[in-house]
């Protein structure tokens, strides 16, 4: 029989095509991919689609109306629930609302927001008039909103009172305000405003009440196709310079990508399955796999607003027994927290309803990898060890269910329509069992289209290391049964908690502080967290001489990189050190750095300007605990 892996190998432009077809097309294409002006690609460009319409409408028109598209549970307990249909209803008179503000068309609108229903009604709403989204995590400050949405040029914020995390209210209307300030985005119009939490907040001319606005706008709105390379959403995330990159999706391929893989990698069953991704919305996880995979191919999907800690451990485990989860997707991060807590944490939670296990945002050791197949899928789940980028928009390595026998902490596999390869530095295939660089050698539907305003940005990025192929910051290997091992970033790169990074953006954090001279920031291992971040600074003697005591100092200097970044890019560690490593021409070994947060022994020092920097760190750091 004739499988999808030899149907794609047969007619790859073919085969995408026809996933493509999937979707509906206001105008249908009969161009397939144009990659004459590459790395620019262009997928089905003659034809017309609503991303929006995909995801709702149609569903609708197929009698599927009645089915319910979230479930959502919020964080204190309260739970809503929305069908196809009502979710039609309220994406048109949000719709509604956005034209009556007069955004049109290629407009960018930020939202900052929790995961609640309104957010992702408001996605779809944006997109559905053909603007474009730009999704900033809600664990960014009010620093890092303010240059996403000076970067994109927003018109609109959309953002909430507040969100439910930890136990408290988390405020964003106060950030939003923070980054507003000062006249500093004079692109924004208008901010709207969700009432979640129904904390105190300052409503000003410009701020607008989301629930007035729907109450108020029309209910019908008819979605018109846009062209299959309108821009649908721009994400921003972490690169190897100081500054991050805008991702920017377009329609047509990113949709074709996202719904294929969604149904396919997670084998959905879409009239009985409960699906669940625990990954918020402002990450591209989010994007690809909480909207627009599963509503594409109207699923049913669970959405938690909280962290799986509140109100203990238990929380996710009794989300999953009492909506009968079937397809659950998370991070190795969130596996390995629950190992440590220990295997009762799921206990007295009927998990039976589980048949596929989803893993995603860095490698999966294998010791995680058993404890969810065991203790979480109870030894009978299919575990798919999903691989991709922002950049890349969907999955693009990963086992199918029941397609061939999986191995743990093995990605195994490109997807049909994906071709990858792993080469050496000249650019040469190596052999099995060497670690090689990770490229995708030929263009595929749902890669990104680009940095937003800085097209030489994506050039140079993506495709200058290896000219005709991207390359995506991850080493890899093959193994003799032409698996594929992802070893991790090998650019300055670092994951924590699953999230990306930029080592230096920290170090331009740290010394934006007049206190610091000099930083450099390194991934250190983290049994949990997978990296952790540390960083070793040089200070400005004549700026420091009423500076607290070393350790207030580095107490100061984690607050200051949360409050330029946000809290998930605060330092595990932060030394003080009188010179940083530096090779004779004055670049920073930040390997040596890497062995010493690592507690290694130290590697190669002959290359140093100053062999004798290392040592004195060293043993600074060994006379120093972890705080
Ligand atoms: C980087 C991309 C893709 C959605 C979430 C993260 C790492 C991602 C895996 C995996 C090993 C992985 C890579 C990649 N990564 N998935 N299954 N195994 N590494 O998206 O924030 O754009 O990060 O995450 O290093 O380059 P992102």
């Amino acid at each position: 029989m004739d499988n999808i892996y030899q149907a794609a190998e047969r007619d790859r432009l073919g085969f995408w095509a026809d996933q493509a077809r999937d979707l509906h097309w206001h105008k249908p294409f009969s161009q397939v991919l144009d990659f004459s002006d590459a790395p620019f690609a262009k997928w089905f460009a003659d034809g017309q689609l609503n991303a929006s319409y995909n995801c709702l409408d149609r569903h609708v028109l197929a009698g599927l109306g009645e089915r319910t598209a979230l479930l959502f549970e919020g964080e204190p307990g309260d739970t809503a629930s929305f069908s196809y249909s009502e979710l039609l209803a309220e994406t048109k008179r949000a719709a509604n609302a956005l034209l009556a503000l007069g955004v049109q068309a290629g407009d960018r609108v930020a939202i900052y927001a929790p995961l609640i229903p309104e957010t992702i009604i408001a996605m779809l709403a944006v997109v559905r008039i053909g603007a474009v989204h730009s999704v900033v995590f809600g664990g960014f400050s009010a620093e890092a909103l303010r240059n996403r949405i000076q970067d994109a040029g927003a018109k609109i914020v959309i953002t909430a009172d507040g969100g439910f995390r930890k136990g408290k209210v988390h405020e964003l209307k106060t950030a939003v305000d923070t980054a507003l300030a000062d006249n500093s985005c004079p692109t924004v119009e208008k901010t709207i405003v969700i009432r979640r939490t129904n904390s105190p907040v300052t409503i000003s001319t410009m701020d607008l009440w989301w629930h007035e606005l729907i109450a108020a706008a029309e209910p019908e709105h008819e979605a018109i196709g846009f062209d299959s390379e309108h821009p649908l959403f721009i994400l921003y995330t972490s690169g190897t310079t100081g500054k991050p990159k805008g991702i920017l999706h377009s329609t047509g391929g990113y949709l074709t990508g996202a719904s294929f893989t969604h149904r396919t990698v997670f084998d959905l069953r879409p009239e009985k399955d409960v699906y669940w991704c625990t990954a918020d919305v402002g990450w591209v996880t989010g994007h690809s796999y909480v909207v627009y995979g599963p509503l594409a191919n109207a699923a049913t999907q669970v959405i938690y607003e909280g962290t799986p800690d509140t109100p203990s451990f238990g929380r996710w485990w009794e989300i999953i027994a009492k909506y009968k989860v079937s397809i659950f997707y998370t991070a190795p991060t969130a596996i390995r927290t629950f190992m440590k807590v220990g295997r009762d944490v799921v206990s007295g939670h009927d998990l039976s309803s589980l048949r596929i296990l989803g893993s995603v945002g860095e490698p999966i050791n294998p010791e995680a990898w058993h404890w969810y197949h065991d203790v979480i899928g109870n030894k009978n789940c299919e575990i798919v060890d999903t691989w991709w980028q922002t950049e890349t928009g969907s999955i693009m390595i990963s086992a199918i269910p029941g397609a061939f026998k999986t191995k743990p902490g093995a990605a195994q596999r490109a997807l049909p329509g994906i071709t990858v390869g792993i080469v050496d530095e000249a650019g040469n295939p190596i052999q099995p069992d060497t670690a090689g660089y990770l490229t995708i050698d030929e263009p595929w539907p749902s890669m990104l289209r680009g940095v937003w305003g800085d097209p030489e940005r994506f050039k140079e990025t993506y495709w200058s290391k290896f000219p005709g192929k991207y390359f995506a910051g991850d080493g890899a290997r093959f193994d003799s049964d032409g698996d594929i091992w992802i070893l991790g970033r090998i650019d300055d790169v670092i994951k924590v908690s699953g999230h990306r990074l930029s080592t230096a953006e920290i170090e331009s954090a740290l010394v934006e502080h007049h206190w610091v001279a000099e930083a450099a920031v390194v991934g250190a291992k983290d049994e949990i967290t997978e990296q952790a971040i540390v960083a070793f600074v040089v200070l400005r003697q004549d700026e420091i001489a009423d500076a607290p005591i070393e350790a207030d100092m580095a107490q100061t200097l984690k607050d200051w990189v949360v409050q330029k970044i946000g809290a998930i890019a605060r330092p595990r560690q932060i030394m003080v050190v009188a010179e940083l490593p530096k090779t004779r021409s004055g670049k920073i070994m930040r390997r040596l750095l890497r062995d010493v947060a690592d507690g290694r022994a130290i590697g190669d020092v002959t290359t140093l300007a100053d062999s004798s920097v290392m040592s004195s760190i060293k043993e600074k750091m060994e006379n120093e605990s972890h705080d």
